[in-house]
């Protein structure tokens, strides 16, 4: 595996490999756990080179966000990275991503506004413009994005229509399933800060959210199940809830009852100063 942190080295090496092959990319912010490494695995599936970013991207923290404590460990994710066959690691500097002078954002309307967009306000801007640089600087055929972060999927994936990205195309911009722990717990690279006691707690989370589910498609009330959601979360330990909604899988806009369309239960509560967030299919 190559470990590249200067982008015209990258440029030269991406071209090498896609002169003998299509490229599937893994953009993540690294402390790499097993739902990253589903992502790799599932590239591997579609391309024989697996790129994988590792840039932790001030862009998308806001000000009183954990930028600082983010963990950072090159060194045992690379390893984890060449274990598995990946070709390439792109791990630029800030000063690479954002040199002197960067002055551009891409603002993906709508689909970015609500839920995580709404109580991270920016957030999905960072996220969209350092992926289009991904994009651009790698120009993969494939790129895989997990489904634990379904709305930065679907910003992504709008943004890419809109833009008319064909490297990759958006049809070739992948969702894979949420990895989880034997609890139901989505694996996140933050649930490091919880404590045993609020891990414990955490599990809350996925079991409330199931149920939620099955009473919306037993056709209860949904105002009145997402309400009870957030206080069954509070009883069990959250300190509070950012949002729990229920909208369209694709455009995100809220739905007071399941209609043609897939849904989606989307749900973001904190424990302690840890943010959780989590999202299943409804009436699928
Ligand atoms: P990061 O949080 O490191 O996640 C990288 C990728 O791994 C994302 O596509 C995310 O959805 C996926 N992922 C994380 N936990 C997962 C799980 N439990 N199951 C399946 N997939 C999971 O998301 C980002 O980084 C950044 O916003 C990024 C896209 C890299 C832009 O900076």
């Amino acid at each position: 595996m190559q470990t590249i942190n200067h982008l015209h080295s990258l440029r030269e090496a991406v071209e090498a490999l896609r002169n003998n092959g299509s490229i599937a990319l893994v953009p993540t912010m690294g402390a790499l756990h097993e739902g990253h490494m589903t992502l790799v695995r599932e590239a591997a599936k579609r391309a024989p080179h697996v790129v994988v970013s590792i840039f932790v991207n001030p862009a998308q923290f806001g000000p009183n966000e954990d930028f600082d404590a983010y963990p950072r460990q090159l060194a045992d994710d690379a390893r984890m990275l060449e274990d598995e066959g990946v070709s390439l690691l792109w791990a630029p500097s800030a000063q690479q991503v954002y040199p002197a002078g960067f002055a551009s954002s891409i603002h993906v309307a709508g689909v970015s506004e609500g839920l995580c967009g709404a109580a991270r306000p920016g957030h999905f801007d960072g996220v969209a413009t350092v992926v289009a640089k991904l994009f651009n600087q790698v120009q993969p055929d494939f790129a895989l994005f997990g489904e634990k972060d379904w709305q930065q999927l679907a910003v992504i994936r709008r943004m890419a229509r809109d833009l008319d990205f064909t490297r990759p195309h958006p049809d070739a911009i992948v969702g894979v399933p949420t990895v989880r722990e034997a609890d139901g717990l989505a694996l996140s690279s933050r649930n490091r800060y919880l404590s045993p006691d609020q891990r414990r707690q955490a599990a809350a989370l996925p079991a409330r959210m199931r149920e939620t589910v099955a009473r919306i498609e037993a056709g209860a009330d949904v105002r009145r199940t997402l309400e009870n959601l957030k206080a069954g979360l509070v009883a069990d330990g959250f300190d509070a809830v950012d949002y729990a909604e229920l909208a369209d899988a694709a455009s995100l806009e809220p739905l007071a009852r399941l209609e043609r369309n897939p849904a989606r239960l989307l749900v973001a509560a904190r424990i302690g100063g840890t943010r959780l967030i989590d999202n299943l299919p409804a009436g699928g």
